[in-house]
Protein backbone atom coordinates (compact mmCIF):
# COMPACT_ATOMS: atom_id res chain seq x y z
CA UNK A 1 0.00 0.00 0.00
CA UNK A 2 2.69 2.46 0.83
CA UNK A 3 3.83 4.84 -2.07
CA UNK A 4 0.17 4.43 -3.51
CA UNK A 5 -0.34 7.38 -5.94
CA UNK A 6 -3.07 9.36 -4.45
CA UNK A 7 -6.44 9.03 -5.58
CA UNK A 8 -7.45 12.11 -7.26
CA UNK A 9 -11.55 11.46 -7.53
CA UNK A 10 -11.84 11.59 -11.49
CA UNK A 11 -14.60 13.81 -12.15
CA UNK A 12 -16.48 11.23 -14.59
CA UNK A 13 -15.12 7.66 -13.50
CA UNK A 14 -16.37 7.92 -9.70
CA UNK A 15 -19.39 10.39 -10.35
CA UNK A 16 -21.46 7.46 -11.36
CA UNK A 17 -20.59 5.12 -9.12
CA UNK A 18 -19.35 7.49 -5.88
CA UNK A 19 -22.16 9.81 -6.21
CA UNK A 20 -25.09 7.06 -6.72
CA UNK A 21 -23.55 5.24 -3.80
CA UNK A 22 -23.56 9.23 -1.93
CA UNK A 23 -27.18 9.32 -2.76
CA UNK A 24 -28.41 12.22 -4.27
CA UNK A 25 -26.33 14.27 -6.90
CA UNK A 26 -24.71 17.05 -5.08
CA UNK A 27 -24.52 19.77 -7.93
CA UNK A 28 -22.04 21.71 -5.79
CA UNK A 29 -20.72 24.97 -8.24
CA UNK A 30 -16.92 24.46 -9.30
CA UNK A 31 -15.34 27.43 -7.81
CA UNK A 32 -14.37 29.98 -10.31
CA UNK A 33 -15.02 32.97 -7.83
CA UNK A 34 -12.08 35.34 -8.37
CA UNK A 35 -9.07 34.85 -6.08
CA UNK A 36 -6.95 37.71 -4.71
CA UNK A 37 -4.13 38.05 -7.68
CA UNK A 38 -1.53 37.49 -4.69
CA UNK A 39 -2.40 34.55 -2.85
CA UNK A 40 -0.21 31.49 -3.52
CA UNK A 41 -1.84 27.88 -4.68
CA UNK A 42 0.00 26.17 -2.07
CA UNK A 43 -1.63 23.02 -3.76
CA UNK A 44 0.28 23.66 -6.44
CA UNK A 45 3.43 24.32 -4.65
CA UNK A 46 2.86 21.26 -2.31
CA UNK A 47 2.30 19.54 -5.72
CA UNK A 48 5.53 20.31 -7.56
CA UNK A 49 7.32 18.42 -4.58
CA UNK A 50 4.74 15.55 -4.48
CA UNK A 51 3.14 16.65 -1.58
CA UNK A 52 -0.38 16.89 -1.17
CA UNK A 53 -1.51 20.14 0.51
CA UNK A 54 -5.55 19.83 2.18
CA UNK A 55 -7.57 21.47 4.57
CA UNK A 56 -10.68 20.42 6.48
CA UNK A 57 -14.26 21.96 5.39
CA UNK A 58 -17.85 20.79 6.48
CA UNK A 59 -21.56 20.72 4.32
CA UNK A 60 -22.38 23.84 5.78
CA UNK A 61 -19.61 25.78 4.37
CA UNK A 62 -20.25 24.32 1.05
CA UNK A 63 -23.73 24.81 1.14
CA UNK A 64 -23.36 28.28 2.69
CA UNK A 65 -20.11 29.97 1.97
CA UNK A 66 -18.99 29.73 -1.37
CA UNK A 67 -16.47 32.76 -1.41
CA UNK A 68 -14.88 30.26 1.21
CA UNK A 69 -15.39 27.37 -0.77
CA UNK A 70 -13.78 29.04 -3.64
CA UNK A 71 -10.28 29.61 -1.50
CA UNK A 72 -10.59 26.35 -0.73
CA UNK A 73 -10.71 24.71 -4.62
CA UNK A 74 -7.81 27.38 -5.23
CA UNK A 75 -5.76 26.77 -2.62
CA UNK A 76 -6.25 22.66 -1.34
CA UNK A 77 -5.77 19.57 -3.44
CA UNK A 78 -7.57 17.49 -0.50
CA UNK A 79 -10.74 17.98 1.68
CA UNK A 80 -11.48 16.46 5.05
CA UNK A 81 -14.56 16.52 6.95
CA UNK A 82 -13.90 18.72 9.92
CA UNK A 83 -17.28 16.21 11.71
CA UNK A 84 -19.73 15.32 9.51
CA UNK A 85 -17.98 11.83 9.35
CA UNK A 86 -17.54 11.46 13.19
CA UNK A 87 -19.94 8.79 14.61
CA UNK A 88 -21.94 10.93 17.17
CA UNK A 89 -22.44 14.02 14.21
CA UNK A 90 -23.58 11.09 12.03
CA UNK A 91 -25.37 8.71 14.46
CA UNK A 92 -27.34 11.47 17.41
CA UNK A 93 -30.45 9.22 18.56
CA UNK A 94 -29.79 5.86 18.37
CA UNK A 95 -28.97 2.51 16.46
CA UNK A 96 -29.52 2.80 12.32
CA UNK A 97 -30.50 6.31 12.77
CA UNK A 98 -27.69 7.72 11.25
CA UNK A 99 -27.94 11.08 8.79
CA UNK A 100 -25.14 11.15 5.91
CA UNK A 101 -26.45 14.01 4.30
CA UNK A 102 -23.19 16.48 5.62
CA UNK A 103 -20.60 13.72 5.12
CA UNK A 104 -22.11 12.82 1.41
CA UNK A 105 -21.64 16.61 0.76
CA UNK A 106 -18.17 16.69 1.89
CA UNK A 107 -17.58 13.34 -0.53
CA UNK A 108 -19.50 14.54 -3.24
CA UNK A 109 -17.44 17.73 -3.64
CA UNK A 110 -14.28 16.22 -3.43
CA UNK A 111 -15.69 13.80 -6.15
CA UNK A 112 -16.91 16.95 -8.20
CA UNK A 113 -13.82 18.92 -7.77
CA UNK A 114 -11.45 16.25 -8.32
CA UNK A 115 -9.98 16.16 -4.87
CA UNK A 116 -8.28 13.54 -2.69
CA UNK A 117 -10.67 13.02 0.77
CA UNK A 118 -9.45 12.23 3.32
CA UNK A 119 -11.82 9.92 6.09
CA UNK A 120 -11.73 11.50 9.91
CA UNK A 121 -12.90 9.51 11.47
CA UNK A 122 -14.20 6.11 11.94
CA UNK A 123 -14.27 5.17 16.35
CA UNK A 124 -13.18 8.34 18.63
CA UNK A 125 -13.79 7.83 21.54
CA UNK A 126 -14.93 11.49 21.85
CA UNK A 127 -17.88 11.39 19.29
CA UNK A 128 -19.03 7.85 20.31
CA UNK A 129 -23.11 8.16 20.26
CA UNK A 130 -24.61 8.04 23.64
CA UNK A 131 -26.85 5.04 23.10
CA UNK A 132 -23.58 3.14 22.74
CA UNK A 133 -22.78 3.22 26.10
CA UNK A 134 -25.90 1.97 26.96
CA UNK A 135 -25.98 -1.52 24.90
CA UNK A 136 -25.74 -4.68 26.87
CA UNK A 137 -22.45 -5.80 26.92
CA UNK A 138 -19.51 -6.95 24.95
CA UNK A 139 -21.33 -8.62 21.88
CA UNK A 140 -23.27 -5.78 21.48
CA UNK A 141 -21.14 -3.17 21.47
CA UNK A 142 -18.87 -5.12 18.98
CA UNK A 143 -21.66 -5.69 16.38
CA UNK A 144 -22.25 -2.00 16.48
CA UNK A 145 -18.44 -1.03 15.91
CA UNK A 146 -18.85 -3.81 12.89
CA UNK A 147 -21.42 -2.25 11.80
CA UNK A 148 -20.33 1.24 11.96
CA UNK A 149 -17.23 0.51 10.04
CA UNK A 150 -18.83 -1.81 7.44
CA UNK A 151 -21.22 0.95 6.79
CA UNK A 152 -19.50 4.11 7.17
CA UNK A 153 -16.08 2.86 4.68
CA UNK A 154 -18.22 0.67 2.86
CA UNK A 155 -20.53 4.01 1.88
CA UNK A 156 -17.40 5.57 0.56
CA UNK A 157 -15.31 2.78 -1.14
CA UNK A 158 -13.01 3.75 -3.67
CA UNK A 159 -13.32 7.18 -3.00
CA UNK A 160 -11.80 8.01 0.68
CA UNK A 161 -7.87 8.00 0.26
CA UNK A 162 -6.88 7.92 4.02
CA UNK A 163 -8.76 6.46 7.09
CA UNK A 164 -8.15 8.10 10.44
CA UNK A 165 -9.70 4.47 11.63
CA UNK A 166 -9.27 4.99 15.53
CA UNK A 167 -8.28 8.78 16.33
CA UNK A 168 -6.39 9.38 19.20
CA UNK A 169 -5.80 5.61 20.60
CA UNK A 170 -2.97 6.26 23.41
CA UNK A 171 -2.85 8.18 26.38
CA UNK A 172 -0.19 7.38 28.80
CA UNK A 173 -1.67 9.16 31.85
CA UNK A 174 -4.08 6.30 31.93
CA UNK A 175 -1.33 4.18 33.20
CA UNK A 176 -1.66 1.22 31.54
CA UNK A 177 1.31 -1.05 30.70
CA UNK A 178 0.84 -0.64 26.98
CA UNK A 179 -0.02 3.38 27.40
CA UNK A 180 -3.37 3.01 25.47
CA UNK A 181 -6.26 5.14 26.41
CA UNK A 182 -8.60 3.41 29.07
CA UNK A 183 -11.92 4.73 27.29
CA UNK A 184 -14.85 3.33 25.89
CA UNK A 185 -13.54 1.03 22.84
CA UNK A 186 -11.00 -0.59 25.23
CA UNK A 187 -13.46 -1.16 27.81
CA UNK A 188 -16.01 -2.87 26.04
CA UNK A 189 -13.50 -4.92 23.66
CA UNK A 190 -9.95 -4.83 25.28
CA UNK A 191 -6.40 -3.71 23.17
CA UNK A 192 -8.07 -5.96 20.84
CA UNK A 193 -10.45 -3.42 19.84
CA UNK A 194 -7.77 -1.66 17.51
CA UNK A 195 -6.56 -5.12 15.34
CA UNK A 196 -10.67 -5.38 14.93
CA UNK A 197 -11.66 -2.11 13.48
CA UNK A 198 -7.95 -1.68 10.99
CA UNK A 199 -8.66 -5.30 9.82
CA UNK A 200 -12.19 -4.94 9.09
CA UNK A 201 -11.48 -1.37 7.49
CA UNK A 202 -8.48 -3.17 5.38
CA UNK A 203 -11.20 -5.74 4.21
CA UNK A 204 -13.90 -3.43 3.72
CA UNK A 205 -12.17 -0.78 1.32
CA UNK A 206 -8.62 -2.57 0.61
CA UNK A 207 -7.70 0.87 -1.07
CA UNK A 208 -7.47 3.26 1.59
CA UNK A 209 -4.64 4.32 3.57
CA UNK A 210 -5.20 3.12 7.20
CA UNK A 211 -3.98 6.11 9.59
CA UNK A 212 -3.73 5.80 13.50
CA UNK A 213 -3.99 9.80 14.26
CA UNK A 214 -2.70 11.27 17.41
CA UNK A 215 -1.63 14.66 19.11
CA UNK A 216 1.25 15.55 21.20
CA UNK A 217 3.68 14.08 19.52
CA UNK A 218 5.56 17.21 18.33
CA UNK A 219 7.58 18.96 21.13
CA UNK A 220 10.06 18.59 23.23
CA UNK A 221 8.96 17.64 26.10
CA UNK A 222 8.76 14.55 28.62
CA UNK A 223 5.37 14.42 27.88
CA UNK A 224 5.38 14.55 24.20
CA UNK A 225 8.34 12.49 24.54
CA UNK A 226 6.62 9.60 26.25
CA UNK A 227 3.77 10.11 23.52
CA UNK A 228 6.13 9.55 20.80
CA UNK A 229 7.62 6.29 22.57
CA UNK A 230 4.17 4.70 23.78
CA UNK A 231 3.11 5.66 20.20
CA UNK A 232 6.01 3.75 18.46
CA UNK A 233 5.52 0.49 20.36
CA UNK A 234 1.94 0.41 19.60
CA UNK A 235 3.04 0.35 16.47
CA UNK A 236 5.06 -2.42 16.73
CA UNK A 237 3.01 -4.52 18.30
CA UNK A 238 0.31 -3.93 15.70
CA UNK A 239 2.90 -4.82 12.86
CA UNK A 240 3.78 -7.47 14.88
CA UNK A 241 0.82 -8.63 14.99
CA UNK A 242 -0.04 -8.45 11.34
CA UNK A 243 -2.43 -5.61 12.00
CA UNK A 244 -2.68 -3.56 8.36
CA UNK A 245 -1.46 0.03 9.21
CA UNK A 246 -0.33 2.29 6.41
CA UNK A 247 0.46 5.74 8.05
CA UNK A 248 1.14 8.14 11.20
CA UNK A 249 -1.38 11.06 11.50
CA UNK A 250 0.93 13.88 13.12
CA UNK A 251 -2.20 16.09 14.42
CA UNK A 252 0.20 19.12 14.94
CA UNK A 253 -1.83 21.71 16.83
CA UNK A 254 0.92 23.94 17.87
CA UNK A 255 1.39 27.17 19.92
CA UNK A 256 3.15 30.30 18.24
CA UNK A 257 4.20 31.12 22.00
CA UNK A 258 3.81 29.39 25.13
CA UNK A 259 3.73 25.48 25.85
CA UNK A 260 7.10 23.31 25.56
CA UNK A 261 10.09 24.17 23.05
CA UNK A 262 9.90 23.10 19.25
CA UNK A 263 13.16 20.94 18.77
CA UNK A 264 13.55 20.16 14.96
CA UNK A 265 15.87 17.57 15.56
CA UNK A 266 14.07 15.65 17.78
CA UNK A 267 11.02 15.67 15.76
CA UNK A 268 12.82 15.06 12.48
CA UNK A 269 14.55 11.53 14.44
CA UNK A 270 10.84 10.64 15.22
CA UNK A 271 9.56 11.21 11.99
CA UNK A 272 12.52 8.69 10.72
CA UNK A 273 11.58 6.30 13.54
CA UNK A 274 7.97 6.08 12.07
CA UNK A 275 9.28 6.16 8.44
CA UNK A 276 11.75 3.18 9.27
CA UNK A 277 8.63 1.05 10.25
CA UNK A 278 8.20 1.38 6.52
CA UNK A 279 5.04 3.99 7.03
CA UNK A 280 4.18 7.26 5.49
CA UNK A 281 3.16 10.59 7.47
CA UNK A 282 0.56 12.49 7.04
CA UNK A 283 0.37 15.93 8.53
CA UNK A 284 -3.18 15.80 9.35
CA UNK A 285 -4.52 19.20 11.84
CA UNK A 286 -2.03 22.08 11.36
CA UNK A 287 -3.09 24.87 13.09
CA UNK A 288 -0.88 27.67 14.77
CA UNK A 289 -2.66 29.21 18.45
CA UNK A 290 -1.65 32.69 18.54
CA UNK A 291 -3.09 32.90 22.53
CA UNK A 292 0.15 34.37 24.28
CA UNK A 293 0.97 36.37 21.35
CA UNK A 294 0.86 40.33 21.50
CA UNK A 295 -2.05 42.32 20.61
CA UNK A 296 -0.63 43.96 17.27
CA UNK A 297 -1.72 41.63 14.35
CA UNK A 298 1.01 42.37 12.40
CA UNK A 299 3.62 41.11 15.33
CA UNK A 300 1.17 37.86 15.83
CA UNK A 301 1.11 37.04 12.08
CA UNK A 302 4.44 36.96 11.98
CA UNK A 303 5.04 34.87 15.20
CA UNK A 304 2.23 32.33 13.63
CA UNK A 305 3.85 32.47 10.27
CA UNK A 306 7.48 31.88 12.17
CA UNK A 307 5.70 28.36 13.66
CA UNK A 308 4.30 27.12 10.32
CA UNK A 309 7.53 27.87 8.66
CA UNK A 310 9.47 25.81 11.58
CA UNK A 311 7.26 23.28 11.55
CA UNK A 312 6.86 22.47 8.19
CA UNK A 313 11.26 22.61 7.50
CA UNK A 314 11.23 20.01 10.02
CA UNK A 315 8.55 17.72 8.70
CA UNK A 316 9.15 17.91 4.63
CA UNK A 317 12.47 16.93 5.47
CA UNK A 318 11.30 13.77 5.91
CA UNK A 319 10.64 12.09 2.55
CA UNK A 320 8.00 9.63 4.57
CA UNK A 321 5.74 12.77 5.15
CA UNK A 322 3.42 12.83 2.29
CA UNK A 323 0.22 15.11 3.06
CA UNK A 324 0.14 18.52 5.00
CA UNK A 325 -3.27 19.56 6.34
CA UNK A 326 -4.25 22.17 8.02
CA UNK A 327 -7.17 22.22 10.56
CA UNK A 328 -8.91 25.13 8.45
CA UNK A 329 -8.28 27.28 5.68
CA UNK A 330 -9.14 31.01 6.92
CA UNK A 331 -9.40 32.57 10.64
CA UNK A 332 -13.47 32.38 9.42
CA UNK A 333 -13.53 28.84 10.39
CA UNK A 334 -11.56 27.51 12.88
CA UNK A 335 -12.25 25.39 15.83
CA UNK A 336 -10.08 27.58 18.19
CA UNK A 337 -11.62 30.84 16.57
CA UNK A 338 -15.16 29.25 17.90
CA UNK A 339 -13.59 28.37 20.91
CA UNK A 340 -14.50 24.34 20.58
CA UNK A 341 -11.18 24.21 22.47
CA UNK A 342 -10.29 24.12 26.12
CA UNK A 343 -9.36 27.60 27.57
CA UNK A 344 -5.84 26.76 27.65
CA UNK A 345 -5.48 28.17 23.55
CA UNK A 346 -8.11 31.08 24.31
CA UNK A 347 -6.57 34.22 24.11
CA UNK A 348 -6.39 35.70 27.93
CA UNK A 349 -7.11 39.63 25.77
CA UNK A 350 -10.62 38.62 24.45
CA UNK A 351 -9.66 39.34 20.70
CA UNK A 352 -10.00 36.88 18.22
CA UNK A 353 -7.28 34.02 17.27
CA UNK A 354 -5.90 34.16 14.21
CA UNK A 355 -4.67 30.39 14.04
CA UNK A 356 -4.71 30.06 10.15
CA UNK A 357 -3.26 30.97 6.40
CA UNK A 358 -5.86 33.00 5.78
CA UNK A 359 -7.61 35.66 7.91
CA UNK A 360 -11.59 35.87 8.18
CA UNK A 361 -12.03 37.91 4.91
CA UNK A 362 -10.40 35.03 3.40
CA UNK A 363 -7.10 37.40 2.75
CA UNK A 364 -3.72 35.17 2.64
CA UNK A 365 -1.78 35.67 5.76
CA UNK A 366 1.76 35.47 6.51
CA UNK A 367 1.49 32.31 7.23
CA UNK A 368 0.73 31.56 3.87
CA UNK A 369 4.24 32.70 2.40
CA UNK A 370 5.70 30.70 5.22
CA UNK A 371 4.15 28.07 3.94
CA UNK A 372 4.43 28.64 0.32
CA UNK A 373 8.22 28.91 1.15
CA UNK A 374 8.41 25.52 3.25
CA UNK A 375 6.80 24.05 0.23
CA UNK A 376 9.23 25.22 -2.36
CA UNK A 377 11.95 24.46 -0.14
CA UNK A 378 10.99 20.88 1.01
CA UNK A 379 12.91 18.20 -0.78
CA UNK A 380 11.10 16.53 -4.20
CA UNK A 381 8.96 13.05 -3.51
CA UNK A 382 9.21 10.59 -5.85
CA UNK A 383 5.97 10.48 -7.70
CA UNK A 384 3.36 7.78 -6.26
O1 LIG B 1 -23.23 22.05 15.41
C1 LIG B 1 -23.44 22.53 16.77
C2 LIG B 1 -24.24 23.82 16.74
O2 LIG B 1 -25.54 23.53 16.24
C3 LIG B 1 -24.33 24.38 18.16
O3 LIG B 1 -25.00 25.63 18.14
C4 LIG B 1 -22.90 24.57 18.70
C5 LIG B 1 -22.87 25.13 20.09
O4 LIG B 1 -23.31 24.12 20.98
O5 LIG B 1 -22.22 23.29 18.71
C6 LIG B 1 -22.07 22.79 17.39
O6 LIG B 1 -21.40 21.54 17.44
C7 LIG B 1 -20.01 21.69 17.71
C8 LIG B 1 -19.23 21.06 16.53
O7 LIG B 1 -17.82 21.10 16.79
C9 LIG B 1 -19.49 21.81 15.21
O8 LIG B 1 -19.00 23.14 15.33
C10 LIG B 1 -19.68 20.91 18.97
O9 LIG B 1 -20.31 21.55 20.07
C11 LIG B 1 -18.18 20.91 19.18
O10 LIG B 1 -17.85 20.07 20.29
C12 LIG B 1 -17.48 20.33 17.95
O11 LIG B 1 -16.09 20.47 18.17
C13 LIG B 1 -15.26 19.75 17.23
C14 LIG B 1 -14.39 18.77 18.05
O12 LIG B 1 -13.40 18.15 17.20
C15 LIG B 1 -15.23 17.66 18.65
O13 LIG B 1 -15.81 16.91 17.61
C16 LIG B 1 -14.38 20.77 16.49
O14 LIG B 1 -15.17 21.53 15.59
C17 LIG B 1 -13.30 20.05 15.72
O15 LIG B 1 -12.38 21.00 15.15
C18 LIG B 1 -12.51 19.11 16.63
O16 LIG B 1 -11.57 18.44 15.84
C19 LIG B 1 -10.74 17.48 16.54
C20 LIG B 1 -10.46 16.34 15.60
O17 LIG B 1 -11.67 15.77 15.15
C21 LIG B 1 -9.56 15.30 16.28
N1 LIG B 1 -8.32 15.91 16.75
C22 LIG B 1 -8.55 17.05 17.66
C23 LIG B 1 -9.40 18.11 16.97
C24 LIG B 1 -9.58 19.31 17.85
O18 LIG B 1 -10.27 18.93 19.02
Amino acid sequence: MSGEKPRRLARRGLLGSGLAVLGTRITVPLCTAAQPANSESLKRLAAEKGLIYGTTISANQILHDPAFIALVARQAGLVVPENDMKWQDINRGAPGKDDYGPADTVAGFAVENGMVLRGHNILWYYRTPSWFFALPGRDAKERAVIDRIKTLVGRYRGIVHSWDVVNEPIEPKDGRPDGLRKAVFLEALGPGYLDLAYRLTRETDPRARLVVNEYDIELDSPVHETRRRVLLDLLQRMQKAGTPIDSIGVQAHLAAVGGPPFSPGKFRRFLAEIAAFGLTIEITELDVTDRDTPADIRVRDRMVADTYRRFLDAALDEPAVKMVVTWGLSDRHSWIVRRETNQSKWRTDGLPSRPLPFDADLQPKPAVGAMAEAFTHAPARPPG
